[in-house]
């Protein structure tokens, strides 16, 4: 696994950590944004791929700047490295659904401080800059939330946008792409995963609605690559058109 810098402006940064070269688990995303100095990890994964996590970070920030972990949902990929996290650092702040704390508490660490966001989202700080949760309940889980920078101009979108690709795939979908040919090419990677893994059209309108209204340099998924410039608007617009929840159909 490794760190890809993502953003830099002075004391503020993102990182991606990918390509966990680990295949038995499916391959995941983590992220990491650093401001003033204190760092928070963005879906900071599996218990199988903590090692990995860990020795990618050390790539790009101190481990002992992590003040905080941000968890999108419920999801062993998501957040089942959690007790190991905690053996680290027990003053680590989790920010968790609300809804699926009883759940989470599952992976161990029942004394981890956890911060329960409402169905609404709200905004928090860290390092004093601003960060909004945005509600993204049904993509795929029922409580959801993604994690707006308005200053980096970066969307963490959770499942959104994900794909799947083989081991050694780069951090983005390819940035050279005046004609929208490596959009193309890489959006057949995430075709399966928005129609199976998303239940839900309501859902889906609402989010676009929603995101529609910020914007975005870069659309950061926590499986497969990031989309930048005006491949984030491609994105909204495919996944706007595709149909989602075909079990129902099967
Ligand atoms: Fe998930
Ligand atoms: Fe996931």
């Amino acid at each position: 696994m490794k760190a890809s810098k993502v953003f830099e402006n002075k004391d503020h940064r993102w990182w991606i950590l990918h390509d966990q070269q680990e295949n038995r688990v499916i391959d995941s995303n983590v992220y990491v944004m650093e401001s003033k100095g204190q760092a928070m990890l963005f879906d900071p994964g599996g218990f199988e791929i903590f090692p990995q996590v860990f020795a990618a970070l050390v790539e790009a920030v101190q481990p002992a700047s992590i003040q905080a972990a941000f968890v999108s949902h419920q999801d062993p990929d998501i957040a089942s490295s959690l007790p190991l996290w905690h053996a680290c650092n027990p003053s680590m702040q989790w920010y968790i659904p609300s809804l699926w704390e009883g759940f989470i508490r599952h992976y161990g660490a029942l004394d981890a401080p956890f911060r329960k966001i409402p169905d609404g989202g709200e905004d928090i700080l860290l390092g004093g800059r601003r960060l909004e949760l945005i509600p993204a309940h049904y993509l795929h889980a029922s409580a959801n939330f993604h994690v707006y920078d308005p200053e980096a101009k970066i969307l963490f979108s959770g499942d959104v946008g994900a794909a799947l690709l083989p081991a050694g795939h780069s951090a983005w979908v390819d940035r050279r792409d005046p004609d929208g040919k490596a959009f193309a090419q890489h959006i057949e990677k995430a075709r399966y995963f928005h129609q199976r893994w998303m239940p839900s059209e309501r859902a889906k309108k609402h989010w676009l609605e929603r995101v529609r209204k910020l914007e975005i340099d870069y659309l950061c998924p926590q499986h497969g690559a990031i989309y930048s410039g005006a491949q984030v608007q491609r994105f909204l617009d495919w996944f706007a058109e595709l149909p989602v929840g075909i079990a129902v159909e099967s």
